[in-house]
């Protein structure tokens, strides 16, 4: 059983969710299984999301595909350069967006959206997906959301891909 000690807003949550997650995974080859877990716990332990997920590089078709996630039904194909995930992942870089509608190319899976958080998955410089969070807030992430889940996202990367 699961039992999650990692409280946001607490000074030792990055800590405790890093630890927790690194123990979900820890022995386990299975990505969708991994990344199942991980999209669970973030959701479960971040507040104010209606969406948390992956979109995972597909080589054959050359765009993201929607991944394990929490949340309602979303988009399933996203082009480079394409919406906040496209752009994260095309400059390798995590995008921290705090109004949804002033982000020109926006894809409002759910309208209910209003900021969004989105990590590349990067491991040897090559970008694997991204993670994508929602939230029904304006600005409801901070810069240490953005620095320590972008840390997070590339320890993970190292050990999953
Ligand atoms: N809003 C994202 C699309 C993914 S849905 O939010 C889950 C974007 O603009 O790329």
């Amino acid at each position: 059983m699961w039992i999650i000690e990692a409280k946001y807003g607490q000074d030792d949550f990055y800590l405790n969710l890093e630890k927790e997650i690194l123990s979900l995974i820890d022995g386990e080859k299975n990505l969708i299984a991994n990344l199942s877990n991980i999209s669970s716990w973030i959701y479960h332990t971040i507040p104010n999301l209606n969406w948390c997920g992956f979109y995972l590089w597909d080589k054959t078709d050359q765009e993201l595909i929607l991944g394990p996630f929490q949340g309602k039904p979303a988009c399933i194909r996203i082009k480079p350069h394409r919406g906040v995930c496209g752009a994260s992942y095309s400059q390798k870089k995590t995008l921290r967006i705090s109004d949804v509608h002033e982000f020109q190319g926006h894809i409002a899976c759910d309208s209910q959206t209003n900021s969004e958080l989105v990590i590349p998955l990067i491991k040897n410089d090559l970008v694997f997906g991204v993670l994508d969070l929602d939230s029904p807030l304006r600005s409801n992430f901070t810069e240490e959301d953005e620095t320590k889940l972008t840390y997070l996202m590339n320890r993970v990367s190292e050990l999953i891909f």
